[in-house]
């Protein structure tokens, strides 16, 4: 009686630990699938998805200025890698190439890393096509024209310059752009391309960073001795909370940052970011928009901000040396990727987006509780990276 009892509870924790184990390859078999059938809905169509919202099943779409305009083109290039579909591949080259005028004249903001690497960037890393090469180099020299070297950052948003009498801004979300730069130094763009990206994350590390790790969005400075004059917010709850996404961002930027560089400060700073990320992070796992938003736990979810988080977070996890702090950040990604799996974050048949729940500008009272086409491509990247760890363990 006793034995036939352990076996059956044995039974039920190994059926149960089966039942638990996040599986990779189904995520990514309904990522490429969601695909191929917003490319047939697609057809004929030259603005790029951005955002559905929850009385809609499709994508509303932008023109290539908007600052989301890549992550089409990059999902494409993902979900390509992830099935070696080449009615993808035709797909992901006649996005990208629709970005191309970005390459070309003055910056209107810091947003060409997002547009231009998301798309082009995955583009050659899949390809070695020397065309997207150039692209990339050019719209790096481009972005690099907003650097100022008394503040040590690139500026982020010009319009904000009069508006909100920041005289140079730099948001936390500007961490992602410098992959570009990097991209464009080491495939035969200018060094300078690279010492620039170096020195803004530096001075970001020391301004945008609080010293308790949680992240500042903008960080606002003197144009004439480029001194650090406060954080605030704009797309947080207020100038001393944490909103999510930017941590996101902290933590994906500085890991990036330290794969590009060695410096260790960037990974430790990196780590930091994470743990506090994770530490926040409330019971069902999934941030709110704003970890101090005092509505919670009536405020809106952000799985954009889980998706950036996890992607993140699986990249820091192969720089660890100790491997108990390897397993933390890998289990922390691998548990947001599972609730983002879950039929509560999963689109299904509800919309064309892979993923619901997320918060584009809650201040503004936009993309509230949205399927938001950031979150689909973090969300698939994520995926690829578990899967290439999974297959490196193997
Ligand atoms: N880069 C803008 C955002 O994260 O919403």
């Amino acid at each position: 009686m006793m034995s036939a009892i352990l076996v059956s509870i044995l039974a039920v924790s190994c059926c149960k630990e089966k039942e638990e184990k996040f599986d990779t390859q189904k995520a990514l078999d309904y990522c490429v699938e969601k695909t191929q059938k917003t490319i047939s809905n697609l057809a004929d169509v030259d603005s790029l998805p951005r955002n559905i919202y929850s009385n809609q099943t499709q994508w509303n779409k932008v023109g290539i200025e908007d600052w989301t305009s890549g992550f089409w083109p990059g999902i494409l290039w993902y979900a390509y890698e992830a099935s070696g579909d080449t009615m993808i591949e035709k797909e992901a080259r006649k996005f990208t190439s629709l970005l191309e005028p970005l390459a070309y004249g003055e910056p209107l903001d810091h947003d060409l890393g997002f547009q231009i690497f998301n798309s082009y960037g995955n583009g050659y890393r899949l390809t070695k096509d020397s065309a997207y090469k150039e692209i990339i180099i050019s719209t790096a020299n481009k972005l690099s024209k907003l650097y100022n070297p008394k503040v040590g950052t690139i500026l982020s948003w010009p319009v904000m310059v009069e508006k909100m009498n920041w005289p140079h801004n730099t948001i936390i979300d500007n961490m992602i752009n410098l992959e570009l730069l990097f991209s464009a130094a080491k495939n035969g763009g200018d060094q300078h391309l690279y010492d620039i990206a170096v020195q803004h994350a530096e001075t970001c590390m020391h301004t945008l960073i609080r010293p308790d790790y949680s992240t500042f969005h903008v960080a606002v400075f003197d144009t004439i001795d480029g001194h650090f004059i406060k954080g605030v917010t704009h797309q947080g709850y207020a100038d001393s909370s944490l909103w999510a996404r930017g941590q996101g961002w902290g933590i994906y930027g500085y890991t990036m940052s330290y794969r590009e560089t060695g410096k260790v400060e960037f990974l430790e700073t990196a780590m930091k970011l994470a743990d506090v990320f994770i530490s926040r992070l409330p019971e069902d796992g999934i941030p709110y928009w704003d970890f101090n938003d005092p509505d919670i736990p009536n405020a809106p979810k952000d799985a954009s901000a889980a998706a950036v988080a996890a992607s993140g977070m699986l990249e820091l996890s192969e720089f660890m040396k100790d491997e108990s702090d390897k397993l933390k950040y890998r289990n922390a990604a691998i548990a947001l990727l599972t609730k983002l799996s879950s039929p509560e974050y999963l689109s299904g048949d509800t919309n064309e987006a892979f993923l619901l729940h997320s918060t584009g500008h809650k201040p503004k009272g936009s993309e509230i509780d949205a399927s938001i086409i950031y979150a689909d491509y973090y969300y698939l990247e994520a995926l690829l990276r578990l899967k290439k760890i999974e297959n490196n363990d193997k």
